[in-house]
């Protein structure tokens, strides 16, 4: 082998090795290409994302589902297989989550899925959850006058939570963003999609 030769050999090795790690590999593990299109969220529901954000609902709640042999998380029903990179495919706010004070949200649009239900526990979640340590949202609401029959989406409160006579309480843009984010927060079964569970 010629001096030249073992130089164009050495590039192509130094070049094919790095592609193979940096390239290949994770492009391996993120899934078939196609497999995106169930999880990320679009329109008002990706504007729900950037609620969930700038709410700090992350400090509290993850959206990562680990393997039964990390984890007990499938057994507590947060979701039907683990997550995968390609689950956040397309997604531009990925949170995470850094501390579990509550269940990881990753699947919750699969087990919660009547939009009334989460209005009325963001607003107060202590009617659902007495003693909860999770905060009130009721600032994401509006109090509005009540003009004959109320809204569709008018919450029905009582007690501590009702409204003065004469008003209603209704989900405002952002409550209506962050439940659809919530509800699109699902996680197909495995091979459904042809992912690797
Ligand atoms: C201080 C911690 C904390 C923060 C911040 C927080 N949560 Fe929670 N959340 C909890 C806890 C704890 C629970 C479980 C209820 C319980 O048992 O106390 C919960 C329960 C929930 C549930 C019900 C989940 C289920 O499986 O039933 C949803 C949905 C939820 N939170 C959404 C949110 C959203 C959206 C935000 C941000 C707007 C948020 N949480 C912020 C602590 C928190």
């Amino acid at each position: 082998m010629t001096e030249q030769k073992r130089v164009l050999l050495g590039i192509l090795l130094a070049t094919g090795v790095g592609w193979l790690l940096l390239a290949w590999l994770p492009l391996r593990k993120l899934g078939p290409a196609g497999a995106s299109a169930d999880g990320a969220p679009f329109g008002r529901a990706a504007l729900g994302g950037e609620v969930y954000a700038a709410n700090g609902c992350a400090s509290c709640h993850t959206q990562v589902v680990r393997p039964p042999n990390l984890g007990s998380d499938i057994a507590r029903g947060w979701g039907a297989r683990r997550t995968l990179p390609s689950d956040y495919r397309e997604e531009h706010v990925i949170p995470l989550g850094v501390l579990r004070l509550g269940p990881d949200l990753s699947d919750v649009g699969e087990r919660r899925t009547d939009p009334r239900w989460y209005y009325r526990f963001l607003y107060d979640p202590r009617v659902i959850y007495p003693g909860t340590v999770m905060p009130s949202y009721r600032y994401l609401f509006a109090r509005v006058p009540l003009l004959g029959t109320p809204l569709p989406d008018s919450l029905p409160l009582s007690g501590r939570d009702a409204p003065r006579p004469g008003f209603q309480v209704v989900p405002g843009p952002e409550a209506r963003a962050l439940v659809a984010y919530l509800l699109s927060l699902k996680r197909v079964p495995p091979g459904e999609t042809g992912k690797t569970p």
